[in-house]
């Protein structure tokens, strides 16, 4: 038997605006409660993780935490936060939630603390240095959000590091006091019934000692797929991130899980995040001996070219980099990138459904791809985010009136976010009424899903196609499924190497040859081997 996660479908909930329960405008943790029904029934997935609901300025919306251990007025209480814990998991949903270990907030009372004087005992749990001669930063490290990466802090003569936006002053994980305080905010959570975390840029807590500057990068070009500042890519981030030390701080928040999954029987598991890189360093989360992050999420679908030869090499890929025992997953869209729909254009939202809950390993769905929105058009000069990253988190249209279920009262409150016309169209409420729609597509799958042994656990193999299609078998001894999915824009005919018939469409005739329509995807299920 699969451990929970390997046999989930993880879905995304950026919790600002994914259901608001007060009529502000803002989602929140009771607007998250009042849709599990949804997630549990309608749509059928297995676990949420839910963005950070932390105290925050929100200038990097919630990314910049002032209290890692409460929750901000806007979301609610800690009391919804156990509500949505128990509601959850009374539906057989976990849930995991953001763990933030680079940076907190300036306004977080540590780094108050941290700034106050150089003999301040908790200077060392920032990254403070000195200038260099001339008053110039510590090293020519770049932001995510432009500019260098560090500040001067006039009072006390030194610089702070900020990996992303000067109000976000990053941790220094080589302090042991603050590693303790950042587990002791694991073990809060943990005791609160969280079954995992998301841990957000994992790969950056641990530095270069030296501050040793980066390499110049003059080639660069921007990556569509990415919104981030064009500073970023001026030079190769290896000394500003990666730092091996890293995977010893991973381990001791592995064995803190660890301790909690065996004395609670109930297994609570690491994601990480980390920006793409080459597979190797990318595995090297998951640790020598599996006893790093369960997974690493993979962004190469988001990356990757959308065409056949794209996808199947990204899938050949992961399959081939992973070692012994650890699993693979697979990411479409998040709150930083650019929605699926957007970027591989509106008739990819349907294939894609397909692809990725047929694929062999833990998917993730991103809240809002199941109606196949796509990015909103925000003007520069109202981006509320400074990358933009605003047009990639409008809000859920849940019905198909004003606002789609943001406005409740009073009858003037706009949602924090635009909700346009073609969200409306797009609407929970009216997806669930046309049986053709990608919601109903979603909710076939994922029930389909739950029951397919081959999906479940099933091996991976690809199978010889036409150049637009993308063609596997996913087998197990007691069910063997065929994929065949068609990205052209013609129909196609695919073999299968055995007879078998169509399953979630109407003809089930068993046949050996299938015409799969343009943009289109279609599983098969084949006949018993005959040995
Ligand atoms: C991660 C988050 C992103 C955030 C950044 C800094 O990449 O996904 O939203 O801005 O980390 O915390
Ligand atoms: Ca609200």
């Amino acid at each position: 038997m699969r451990n929970w996660w390997q046999q989930a479908v993880i879905y995304q909930i950026y919790p600002r605006s994914f259901a608001d329960s007060n009529g502000d405008g803002i989602g929140d943790l009771r607007g998250i409660i009042g849709k599990l029904d949804y997630l549990a029934g309608t749509l059928g997935v297995d676990a949420i993780w839910c963005g950070p609901v932390y105290p925050s300025p929100q200038v990097d919306f919630g990314y910049d935490i002032t209290d890692h251990t409460a929750i901000d007025p806007i979301f609610g209480t800690l009391d919804d936060f156990d509500a949505l814990v128990t509601a959850a998991h009374a539906r057989g949903i976990r849930v995991i939630i953001d763990l933030v270990p680079n940076h907190t907030s300036d306004r977080h009372p540590w780094f108050v603390e941290s700034r106050s004087a150089p003999d301040s005992p908790k200077r060392d749990w920032y990254v403070w240095a000195d200038p260099l001669p001339g008053g110039l930063p510590p090293s020519n490290w770049t932001s995510e959000q432009g500019g260098s990466t560090w500040e001067f802090d006039e009072p006390t003569g030194q610089y702070y590091l900020h990996s992303f936006h000067r109000t976000q002053p990053d941790l220094n994980w080589r302090s042991p006091r603050l590693r303790a305080a950042m587990l002791d905010v694991v073990r809060f959570w943990l005791d609160r019934g969280v079954d995992g975390f998301r841990i957000d840029v994992l790969h950056m807590i641990a530095k270069d000692p030296e501050l040793t500057d980066n390499p110049p990068r003059p080639d660069a070009t921007p990556n569509p797929a990415d919104l981030q500042h064009p500073d970023y890519d001026t030079q190769w981030h290896v000394h500003d991130r990666m730092h091996p030390d890293l995977y010893g701080y991973l381990a001791e928040i592995r064995d803190l899980l660890e301790e909690y999954s065996r004395r609670t029987g109930q297994e609570r598991i690491a994601i990480g995040e980390v920006e793409p890189m080459p597979w190797d360093s990318w595995t090297r989360f998951l640790g020598s001996e599996l006893d790093g992050v369960h997974f690493t999420f993979n962004f190469n679908f988001i990356e990757s070219p959308w065409h056949a030869a794209g996808l199947r090499a990204s899938i050949g890929a992961q399959e081939a980099a992973l070692p012994r025992g650890a699993w693979p997953n697979y990411v479409l869209s998040n709150h930083d990138r650019p929605r699926l729909a957007t970027r591989n254009g509106p008739r990819s939202a349907r294939l894609a459904a397909l692809l990725l809950l047929t694929l062999r390993g833990t998917p993730t769905l991103y809240n809002g791809d199941e109606l196949g929105l796509e990015d909103l058009e925000i003007p520069r000069e109202e981006w509320l985010d400074p990358l933009g990253r605003d047009q990639v988190r409008g809000p859920m249209p849940w019905t198909s009136s004003r606002n789609g279920g943001f406005d409740s009262s009073p009858a003037d409150a706009s949602p924090w976010l635009p909700v346009p016309t073609r969200y409306l169209e797009r609407s929970v409420e009216r997806q669930l009424a046309d049986p053709g729609s990608i919601l109903n597509l979603y909710r076939r799958l994922l029930a389909f899903r739950r029951t397919s042994p081959a999906l479940l656990r099933g091996e991976y193999r690809p199978l010889d196609c036409p150049p637009d299609c993308l063609a596997y078998l996913r087998s197990t001894p007691e069910q063997t499924l065929a994929v065949l999915l068609n990205l052209g824009a013609e129909n196609a005919t695919v073999d299968v190497p055995r007879p078998g018939h169509a399953l979630l469409s109407g003809d089930r005739t068993p046949r050996r040859r299938f015409v799969v329509a343009a943009h289109e995807g279609l599983i098969v299920q084949l006949e018993p081997e005959v040995p």
